[in-house]
């Protein structure tokens, strides 16, 4: 039997879903792997939530170096979240010669690369598969099996809060009542800024970039978008386009070129992920061999990211290297400007006459082929009113430039939107 003594850092929502499932399943977890998992301590801020929780005063304490400089304790868990202190705890704990076990992927983001270096060289495990996708088994599936395959891209529904409040709006609940839903039913993050402008999905993207690719990527490149100029209307087109808007994270290699981005994007009912509602994540992987696959499951929550990290317990006992993070590509990372997509652009006009024929003249002059103009009737007796116009495969600085001089003409209000498709 191999006993492993973990102290974990954060009693929130993580934290205590994993205090939960290791004192209800200890003896099942021993019985099937043969693996005693003991707290030796926890660390909070207060004691208030762990005597919520019932855990005795002598495993509480409010300064992690007790959990980092612990002797008894083999491996610590950490679930503050951030990059600052959390970073002094995965040093200090590598330092200390201890496991170390996150859920945190802005940490993974931005330092995996440096703490998997420590890691390996010390012979110890850094273990964060509840950083992307909650519960879904997606990072240690993709180390142990599919990257015996060339990765060729990724597709993700990464945000939880984000997918919540675009399917709630699909529907016809506001943008603010569907985020206090996400808020209270416990996925959005401390500060869900970092969900609605896309920056979760970004860390996400960036450490599916490290396992897909092998690429470590520095985020300020990535091109980031996120959910807030989506207004309401733009839901009811899309339907009526037969297409949904998801805020989709993904990764494409293309000989030695490679585009990482986050931003919404119009879905057609062909797309796998184009079912992928409310809280769900799910991510579509292509590979050599292997072809398309998807991986779909809760995203987010507090029983379904703690199972994610109890299955990183489990497999402290297997070979270091073949779990080490393997960073050695070197990609020309793409720049958006470059991409060519069909595109989805909503403006709000002035309803005025002559107005849509000096916007559409702008799409001629930038040599941007229209598709289709739609403008919704039952609210064209605005001042403004919503326009959206649907492009053939354009290039996105093209029809950037194009969206500033149609603002700088005062032609729109300046909340005009462009989503490309996802084809
Ligand atoms: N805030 C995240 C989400 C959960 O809404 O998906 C954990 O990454």
């Amino acid at each position: 039997m191999r006993k492993i003594n973990i102290g974990i850092i954060g009693l929130g929502t993580i934290g205590e879903g994993l205090f939960r499932i290791i004192n209800s399943q200890k003896s099942s977890i021993r019985k099937k792997f043969n693996i005693e998992i003991n707290i030796i301590k926890v660390c909070d801020l207060d004691y208030k939530l762990a005597k919520k929780l019932k855990i005795e005063k002598k495993l509480f304490t409010n300064n992690y170096n007790q959990i980092v400089e612990d002797p008894k304790i083999d491996c610590v868990v950490e679930l503050i979240g951030g990059t600052t202190i959390a970073k002094t705890i995965a040093d200090k704990t590598l330092k200390f010669n201890k496991h170390f076990v996150t859920a945190n992927k802005a940490l993974i983001a931005m330092h995996g690369n440096t703490l998997s270096r420590v890691a390996t060289k010390k012979n110890l495990h850094l273990m964060y598969e509840a950083s992307v996708g909650g519960g879904i088994p997606l990072l240690n599936s993709i180390k142990e099996s599919i990257i015996i395959n060339e990765i060729k891209s990724f597709h993700g529904i990464l945000n939880g809060t984000c997918n919540y409040i675009l399917s709630l709006m699909a529907e016809g609940k506001e943008f603010n009542s569907a985020l206090s839903e996400a808020q209270k039913l416990g996925f959005a993050e401390a500060d869900p800024t970092l969900d609605i402008n896309g920056y979760d999905t970004a860390h996400k993207v960036c450490v599916m970039a490290q396992e897909c690719f092998g690429y470590s990527p520095n985020i300020k490149k990535i091109h980031i978008e996120g959910i807030e100029k989506i207004n309401k209307i733009d839901l009811d087109v899309a339907k009526e386009l037969n297409c949904k808007i998801k805020l989709i994270g993904k990764g494409k290699i293309k000989g030695k070129d490679l585009s990482l981005s986050v931003n919404p994007m119009l879905l057609k009912k062909d797309n796998p992920l184009f079912n992928v509602e409310n809280e769900f994540n799910a991510v579509l992987i292509d590979s050599k061999n292997l072809g398309p696959i998807m991986k779909y499951g809760y995203g987010a929550g507090m029983l379904p990211t703690a199972s994610a990290v109890i299955t990183d317990l489990i497999r402290l006992n297997t070979d270091i290297s073949s779990k080490a993070m393997q960073i050695s590509k070197k990609y020309n990372l793409l720049n958006i400007n470059d991409s060519k997509s069909r595109f989805y652009i909503r403006f709000f006009v002035v309803n005025k006459s002559g107005y849509l024929a000096k916007i559409t003249s702008k799409f001629a002059k930038y040599k941007i082929n229209i598709e289709k103009i739609i403008q919704n009737p039952h609210i064209a007796n605005l001042k403004k009113v919503p326009v959206v116009i649907t492009t053939k495969k354009s290039k996105f600085s093209e029809l950037d430039k194009l969206l500033s001089e149609v603002h700088k003409s005062g032609l729109t209000s300046k909340e005009s939107i462009m989503i490309p498709f996802e084809e």
